[in-house]
Formats: C-alpha cells, sequence, structure tokens
C-alpha cells in the first residue's frame, strides 16, 4: 500500500489530523491497536477550548456538538466552604464547551466512514521504518497476515503508550516528568449534574471535582491514594467522600445514583523533546501528558493537530516547508504552557502526603488571592479557556 501521511493511533488527535487532511485533499491511512467500540468505552476528558471547537467545525465534524455540547461562562472554586467564580465571560469573553471526548471520537469516526477514509482497527505490531529517510513505511500485522504502507510523513498520534516515541533514539530524545503522589478515581452516573457549572474543591480531605457529561449524565471524581483499587471503592463509599469534600450546599442538593463508570487515573506531567525526528511528528499523548486539573490534556493534543494539519497543508498545497521545520518548536512553546497550567492548578488544589503547615498556608494564600484578584482570575481564565494558537 501506499499514502502521503501514515497516521498511529485512532484516537482524537489521530482521527481530527486525518480529517483536516482529508479535507484538504491528502491522503492518510490511520493504523488502530484496537477496536472501534473499545476506543469509544474509553470515558476521559469532558471540557473543550475554544480553540478545539473551531478546529472540529474546520473538519465538518461539529454540527452535534453545537447542538448538544453545553457553553460554560465560567467555573467554581471551593476552598473548603468559600466558594468563588471564574467569569470566563467578563475575564476572557471566551468560553469553555462541556462536550465528552467519547463524543468527539464517535463523530469523527462517523465521519471518517461517510467520507471513505481508510481506517485499519487491530493493527497488530505496528512498526515504522526508514523515519530518516525520505522514504518511510510502516509495517502491521492484520489477520495474522504481514502489511506494509509506503509513505510521505509518519504522524504518531499512539497516545502515552504508543511505539512511536519510542522509535527516537534515546541519545536525541529528552524526556521530563513528574508523578504526582495520587490519582483520581473517577465516576460516571445517570443523574443530573449537582451545579450548572463545574465546581472544583480544595477540602481538607482532599481534591474533588463536580462535572458533567449532559442534563443527566454527571462526572464526578475524589483525589485518592495510589495505593486504592477500585474495587475497594463502593458507589456509597463514593458518594460519601464526595460529599464531604464539595461546599455544603452542593452536598445538600446532590443527586446519587447508581454509577456507570468508575476507574482510578494516575496524575502525571510528561514532556519529550523534540516532537519531530526525520520524517515523524509526535502528535497528543504520544507527546505530553498532563494531570487532568486543567482540562488541558485533549487540548493540547488538539493544539498540536492544528500546527502539524497546518504543516502538511502547506507541504502540499503550497510548497512550502516552513511549518514542518517549526513544528516541533512551536507546538512545544504551548504544550510547555499548558504544563505549567495543568501542574499550577494541581498544586493549587490537592493535598500533598507531605504537605507542611508553611506548604498548607502557601496553597491557602494564593486561593485567596486568586478569589480578590482580578488580575490572578484573568491570568486563570486565559489559560482555562486555552491559549491562541
Ligand atoms: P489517545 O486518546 O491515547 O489515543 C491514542 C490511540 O492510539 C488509542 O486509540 C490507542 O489504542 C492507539 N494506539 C496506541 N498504541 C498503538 C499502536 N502501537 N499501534 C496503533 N495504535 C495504537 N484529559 C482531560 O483533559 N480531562 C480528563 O478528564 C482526562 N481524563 C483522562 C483519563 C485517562 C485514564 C487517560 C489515559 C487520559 C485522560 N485525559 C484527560 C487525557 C486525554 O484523554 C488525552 O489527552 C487524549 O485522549 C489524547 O488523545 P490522543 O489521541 O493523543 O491519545
Ligand atoms: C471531566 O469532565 O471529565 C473533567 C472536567 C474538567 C477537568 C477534568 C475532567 O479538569
Amino acid at each position: 500500500m501506499r499514502t502521503q501521511v501514515v497516521i498511529i493511533g485512532g484516537g482524537p488527535s489521530g482521527l481530527l489530523l486525518s480529517q483536516l487532511l482529508l479535507k484538504a485533499g491528502v491522503e492518510t491511512i490511520v493504523l488502530e491497536r484496537k477496536t472501534r467500540e473499545y476506543v469509544l468505552a474509553r470515558i476521559r476528558a469532558g471540557i473543550l477550548e475554544q480553540g478545539m471547537v473551531n478546529l472540529l467545525r474546520e473538519a465538518d465534524v461539529a454540527d452535534r456538538l453545537d447542538r448538544e455540547g453545553f457553553v460554560h461562562d465560567g467555573t467554581l472554586i471551593a476552598s473548603d466552604n468559600d466558594t468563588f467564580r471564574i467569569d470566563f465571560a467578563k475575564s476572557v469573553g471566551v468560553p469553555v464547551v462541556v462536550y465528552g471526548q467519547t463524543e468527539v471520537t464517535r463523530d469523527l469516526y462517523n465521519a471518517r466512514e461517510a467520507t471513505g477514509g481508510e481506517t485499519v482497527f487491530e493493527a497488530d505490531d505496528v512498526c515504522l521504518h526508514d523515519v530518516k529517510s525520505d522514504a518511510p513505511y510502516v509495517t502491521f500485522r492484520k489477520d495474522g497476515r504481514d502489511q506494509r504502507i509506503d509513505c510521505d510523513y509518519i504522524a504518531g498520534c499512539d497516545g502515552f503508550h504508543g511505539v512511536s516515541r519510542e522509535t527516537i533514539p534515546k541519545d536525541v530524545r529528552q524526556e521530563f516528568e513528574k508523578v504526582y503522589p495520587f490519582g483520581w478515581l473517577g465516576v460516571l452516573s445517570e443523574t443530573p449534574p449537582v451545579d450548572d457549572e463545574l465546581i472544583y474543591a480544595n477540602s481538607e480531605r482532599g481534591f474533588a471535582l463536580c462535572s458533567m457529561r449532559n442534563a443527566n449524565l454527571s462526572r464526578y471524581y475524589v483525589q485518592c491514594p495510589l495505593t486504592d483499587r477500585v474495587e475497594d471503592w463502593s458507589d456509597d463509599a463514593f458518594w460519601e467522600e464526595l460529599k464531604r469534600r464539595i461546599p455544603e450546599k452542593a452536598a445538600d442538593t446532590l443527586i446519587t445514583g447508581p454509577t456507570i463508570e468508575k476507574s482510578i487515573a494516575p496524575l502525571r506531567s510528561f514532556v519529550t523533546e523534540p516532537m519531530q525526528w526525520g520524517r515523524l511528528f509526535l502528535c497528543g499523548d504520544a507527546a505530553h501528558i498532563v494531570p487532568p486539573t486543567g482540562a488541558k490534556g485533549l487540548n493540547t493534543a488538539a493544539s498540536d493537530v492544528h500546527y502539524l494539519y497546518h504543516a502538511l497543508k502547506d507541504h502540499y498545497l503550497d510548497n512550502s516547508d516552513k511549518g514542518i521545520e517549526t513544528y516541533s518548536t512551536r507546538a512545544l512553546a504551548r504544550v510547555w504552557k499548558a504544563e505549567r497550567f495543568s501542574w499550577w492548578m494541581t498544586n493549587l488544589l490537592h493535598r500533598f502526603p507531605e504537605q507542611s503547615g508553611f506548604d498548607r498556608r502557601m496553597q491557602q494564600a494564593d486561593l485567596a488571592f486568586l478569589r480578590d484578584n482580578e488580575a490572578a482570575q484573568q491570568a486563570m481564565a486565559e489559560n482555562y479557556v486555552g491559549l491562541p494558537y
């Protein structure tokens, strides 16, 4: 087989890139290790920046998002029983949109099918070859048969556990990592959200987050030790713990019910540099991870897609390689700002095992400054709704 760009990974980065390129007339083949059903069963992010919404519109996959997404003009921050609001509309005039990653991915798969784009599911043993040459190729096994695709470029959109990043030799690659000493236990329940907006809560018992997917689907999280196992958390224990961490008014009105998904995610910050090597470009979680506190994971994947899409489009349509040569530098400049914001929000809102009295007072002072200072609120709002591409 031959195509212009092989995209490894059929998660949101790979699919969005493929749809944008298809619209620009650039041929792609997407190789995904799992089945479509498996990818769509993963419950992950829920908040979309305006930049990502615009990209989805550009890719013609935003009809349902525009109909069903909830536009949020602000978010609530609770510090023990003191709750204040960051007003995105007033501070920056840009909202965020609540629309689940699962739905984004579903819309992208439907669009890809409708436009006849080629996706190979259950592609095993994907391997990248001759990435530093002008004639790279990718091999894989499908239904027990070995296959090969020759191409011009390879987009490594295969997430944190993919093969693309590892293709870049160790002496070229630099990795930066911070692992946090806790995780998030998350549940999904078919109950109305406790508030119209998200509540990020810093409590004596640890962090909690009230989020949502739609009018009858809520997503809640509590910070938990890394040693906890999902099986140890009954639904009742989860609801009790959540109620103890969120403001009283919210706890009193919270509607609980059976959970339909429950999982624990560790928190990590990670960046690999550079994001390009020869004809391989890394995109999304393949190159970087943020703790979910700032809702930046999916959105930062989207900004990589923006830079890579324009780089490839300029190469094929305008004969210009400037975007290709500067991809890594431009993507990383924005990635590091998202890393900083996610790290800051994580530090602001969580309880750390070794936290001293001084550390706790610093957190409280940081929260009080944010509550009282418009410039601080504006800085937070600018980062939360998404820095410009
Ligand atoms: P992925 O979504 O990981 O997609 C990569 C795809 O590549 C997958 O489909 C995978 O099956 C495929 N793949 C992997 N290896 C291979 C291979 N060798 N060959 C072929 N295909 C391969 N972000 C937030 O903003 N908020 C959240 O609440 C949030 N929660 C999260 C919870 C969890 C458990 C995880 C893991 C992430 C979460 N994130 C969250 C982050 C967000 O979901 C990611 O940033 C986003 O999924 C990145 O998209 P991606 O397409 O780059 O990577
Ligand atoms: C979610 O709805 O899953 C969500 C929202 C905001 C975050 C993280 C996760 O910061």
